[in-house]
């Protein structure tokens, strides 16, 4: 397919920036927004206060939507930062494209092993290392600079622009979902077309867009056996230990294998379809690669590629995360911990529903805890619920995309789903109730949530090329 000349402008524009690009991505990660770090909420105001001022520059109208404060189960408090709303264009000829982007990051800190601050974006081997480069503010900036580009050029942009962006999605999304449904309306109306760049390729060379998500249900269970910790020496032999309590109940949940044991859990799993397996086995998938992307030495299900997809995709899983409360520094401590915290998730599949995952959950943990017989404090309880999202990808918005990868990657991209979850998408199915697309510009050994995260320079820069040549496009479609 021969490129037009508008999208032969974009793409050179866009390769004269390349710099300018980077010295923006350097900006915010230099931002520590860490939604979970609640000591930082003032960096999370001030990412939205940067990219207000960016947004602004691209003459998109923004407002930002307060949400006021979060409460926690402890009592304490924080400032939820708010939701920027942007809008550019509002031409009634033209179709609305929503765009939704995070600003918060995971935690990061270099004693995990970071080969470089996490909070200084740092190149080595054409690689951009820094929290958040891939997941998700690499994206972000790659949409304003796909605008900038059609502006700089004066490039007409085929589509009039929504944008939201948040600063809680790595915590939940809290109160989001409020604020949406009560812009169904408002700002949200007139929507024609969903697009979100905050997932990433199944390897690292063949581009993909994806039509579904996992949920995934997050719970704790407090062990309480003193008023404080206390000396092993002193005390020990003498005391019912929470903290080997908690291990015993956590080792109920799953076997090595991730077969997850709680009574239930597998039973509203969306049963295989006949035809289901030719999906799996035609995706471009190397598990050679995937393994070395991991740093495992094995992978389970005998290393079989389709099983490996479908219990990314389509089957549950179940992952203990850590221990609050626990000793958990280098060194040496010879201490019983008074009250211990044991967290973990569950990844959810269609047709399974948090509600009732909750139940299963609360059921069996409250069986096994009798069974066992301790006399401590134990509560179980869900954090969080969100159920698992998928879309229909034969609508032409997804051939739109099919295009705009062809145009920048030469190559039609696969159809695939995902094993992470985006709070945001059931929302905006509900609140907006058109066509999701998820648009991935980064690769899949990023490493997102984990040491040395980066986004690749190839996917940055190609990756802004694919978001313009997106909405133009989308332009095209009827
Ligand atoms: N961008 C990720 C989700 C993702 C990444 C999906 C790659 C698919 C491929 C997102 O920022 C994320 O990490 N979400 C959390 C949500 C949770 C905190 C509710 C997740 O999946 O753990
Ligand atoms: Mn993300
Ligand atoms: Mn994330």
């Amino acid at each position: 397919m021969p490129l037009c000349s508008n999208l032969k402008q974009l793409f050179s524009e866009i390769d004269k920036n390349k710099e300018k690009y980077v010295d923006n991505l350097k900006e915010v990660v230099a931002i520590q927004s860490v939604s979970a770090w609640l000591h930082k909420r003032a960096e999370l105001r001030k990412i939205v206060d940067w990219i207000q001022v960016r947004m602004q520059k691209l003459k998109i109208h923004v407002e930002l939507q307060e949400l006021g404060q979060q409460s926690f189960q402890d009592g304490k408090v924080a400032d939820l930062p708010p939701v920027v709303f942007g809008l550019l264009g509002t031409d009634p000829k033209k179709k609305t494209v929503l765009i939704y982007g995070h600003l918060d990051v995971q935690p990061a800190l270099v004693e995990d092993g970071w080969n470089s601050d996490p909070f200084v974006l740092t190149e080595r081997l054409d690689k951009l290392y820094g929290r958040g480069a891939s997941d998700d503010k690499g994206p972000v900036l790659c949409w304003l600079h796909a605008v900038e580009a059609y502006q700089h050029l004066g490039i007409d942009i085929p589509v009039n622009i929504k944008f939201v962006f948040e600063a809680m999605e790595e915590s939940g999304s809290v109160r989001l979902k409020e604020l949406l449904l009560s812009e169904k309306d408002k700002f949200l109306a007139d929507v024609d077309y969903v697009c979100v760049s905050d997932t990433c390729w199944l390897g690292t060379n063949k581009p993909c867009v994806a039509y579904g998500l996992r949920g995934v249900c997050y719970f704790y269970i407090e062990v309480e056996s003193a008023t404080k910790d206390l000396h092993s020496g002193l005390f020990g032999g003498s005391v019912y230990e929470g903290m080997t309590d908690l291990i015993y109940m956590l080792n109920t949940l799953v076997d090595k294998d991730g077969r997850i044991k709680i009574t239930g859990l597998y039973d509203e799993v969306a049963p295989l379809l006949p035809t289901e397996r030719e999906i799996y086995k035609n995706i471009d998938f190397s598990v050679d690669e995937y393994r070395t992307s991991t740093g495992c030495d094995l992978l389970v299900h005998n290393e079989q590629k389709e099983l490996i997809l479908m219990h990314r995709w389509r089957y549950p899983c179940l992952s203990i995360h850590g221990i609050e409360g626990a000793f958990s520094e280098s060194g040496v401590k010879t201490v019983i911990p008074g009250k211990v915290i044991g967290k973990f998730s569950i990844r959810i599949v269609p047709n399974q529903k948090a509600k009732q995952i909750e139940r299963y959950v609360l059921n069996y943990l409250e069986k096994k805890w009798k069974e066992y017989g301790s006399p401590n404090k134990m509560k179980v309880y869900m954090i969080d619920g969100i159920n698992p999202w998928t879309e229909d990808p034969l609508h032409p918005h997804y051939a739109a995309a099919v295009k705009a990868t062809e145009h920048v990657y030469k190559i039609k991209p696969d159809f695939t789903r995902e094993g992470g979850t985006i709070p945001v998408t059931l929302m905006l199915q509900e609140a907006v109730g058109k066509n999701i697309l998820l648009l991935p510009v980064t690769a899949g050994d990023d490493g997102h949530h984990s040491q040395n995260e980066k986004i690749d320079m190839r996917n940055y820069i190609q990756g802004t090329k694919l978001l313009a040549a997106y909405l133009y496009e989308l332009g095209k479609l009827d």
